[in-house]
């Protein structure tokens, strides 16, 4: 099996998607690292990293800006890059602004429009908002070309779908006519003057007003109309941006856990992208149970005992909390049972593992799959990152 970098070769936007949790910001951050060492300048986007690999990457604080990892971090953790690695956390609002003021036909629309309450509110909250405008980042930096490869990790989403049709959702909503028809006196009102816009009139206004008070009314009509022609400029570039995912210049990284149910919806994340006319160009299952049976080693109580004498460990009960009380039970059972209960736990569960990821390799037959190890401690640093690269290699895994 080729490593994953070889089948991401060529390509210059890598998306890493997959369900919450499962290990997508993780996944980005190690390949953008393996890019570097193998001499590529690669910008890893984040998207709310976990605070301690923000640290470890020396992104202080939330902004869009775009950071180099300083070389001297990196030789910390003995690894040398022959390209470059910078990252950066995507911040909602100064990537809407920034969009914004490219799209207004003119200053002052732009300053209305970041002035407007219901602007600042919804530019953060509005569901798909980070989806989009990660894809819009994303889209920016491609274009610039500061960069060879752009590794894109994404929020976690319930499906694909929303990760992809965010940008036309959040269109649809201002663009849409059931916002023309409610506003629409207030909208033609609004173009006469601003004044007229202190009464609601109409029937639906007056009602809607007692609801949600005149003053968001106001906000609201304020922000369609600062809105006014700039929706064309923002389907293009949505247009624009989904072209870019489903070209060949962007792959896509499926991330999973061994866990049915996200193996499920890794399975559907699949499908959904394939109906939008993506290949998932790779799948990663993430966090699996190693298998303690798989160098080897004793098997039954009598050779960890054995074992155990070799190397001079000796075979005791567990020592009793610190101050606990002289129970009168059972002692504890020795340590070689101890051990032996741990690895069959261990195996069982390997196993359980090893019977999803058969599962999905089955069902994704064409796709090359790769396992990664649950590692003993999280991963917040560069050194942990390397290590979740050397599962991504040759072997696919264990
Ligand atoms: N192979 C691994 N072994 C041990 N810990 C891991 C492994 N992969 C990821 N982790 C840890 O699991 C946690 C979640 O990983 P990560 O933040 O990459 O997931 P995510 O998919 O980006 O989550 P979210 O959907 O919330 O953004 C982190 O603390 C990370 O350090
Ligand atoms: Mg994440």
């Amino acid at each position: 099996m080729k490593p994953l970098r070889e089948v991401l070769r060529g390509h210059q936007v890598i998306c890493c998607v997959g369900s919450g949790g499962v290990g997508k910001t993780t996944t980005a951050a190690a390949l953008a690292l393996r890019a570097a060492m193998d001499g590529q300048r690669v910008l890893v986007l984040t998207i709310d990293p976990a605070r301690r690999l923000a640290n470890a990457l020396g992104l202080k604080e939330l902004g869009n800006e775009e950071t180099r990892i300083d070389p001297a971090l990196l030789a910390q953790a003995g690894l040398t890059p022959r390209g470059e690695m910078w990252a950066m956390m995507l911040d909602l609002k100064h990537t809407w602004d920034a969009l914004v003021k490219a799209q207004a036909r003119t200053p002052q629309q732009a300053q209305a429009i970041l002035e407007n309450r219901l602007y600042q509110t919804l530019s953060t909250a509005m569901a798909g908002s980070l989806e989009y405008m990660a894809m819009e980042k994303v889209y920016e930096v491609y274009n610039s070309k500061r960069f060879d490869l752009v590794v894109l990790d994404t929020p976690p989403t319930s499906n694909a779908l929303d990760f992809l049709q965010a940008s036309s959702r959040i269109l649809d909503v201002l663009d849409s006519n059931a916002m023309k028809i409610v506003l629409g006196p207030m909208l033609k009102a609004g173009k006469i003057g601003f004044k007229l816009l202190a009464m609601p009139t109409g029937l639906v206004l007056r009602t809607l007003a007692r609801f949600t008070g005149a003053d968001f009314l106001r906000d609201l009509t304020a922000f369609m109309l600062a809105f006014e022609g700039m929706y064309e400029g923002f389907k293009e570039r949505a247009g624009k941006v989904k072209a870019l995912l489903k070209s060949r210049e962007a792959a896509f990284v499926l991330v999973t856990s061994p866990n049915p149910l996200t193996i499920e919806e890794a399975l559907f994340f699949h499908k959904a992208l394939r109906d939008d006319g993506i290949a998932t160009a790779a799948v990663v299952v993430n966090r699996v149970q190693r298998d303690p049976r798989r160098h080897g080693g004793p098997e039954t109580v009598g050779l960890l005992q054995e074992a155990l004498r070799l190397a001079q460990i000796k075979d005791a009960p567990a020592a009793p909390p610190l101050g606990a009380l002289p129970s009168g039970k059972d002692p504890a059972p020795p340590l070689s049972e101890r051990l032996y209960q741990t690895l069959t736990e261990q195996a069982t569960l390997a196993d359980l593992d090893r019977r999803e990821i058969e599962r999905l390799r089955a069902t994704l037959s064409s796709v090359p799959l790769y396992t990664v190890p649950r590692l003993r401690k999280d991963v917040h640093d560069l050194a942990g990152l390397w290590q979740i690269d050397s599962y991504l290699g040759e072997h696919g895994g264990e």
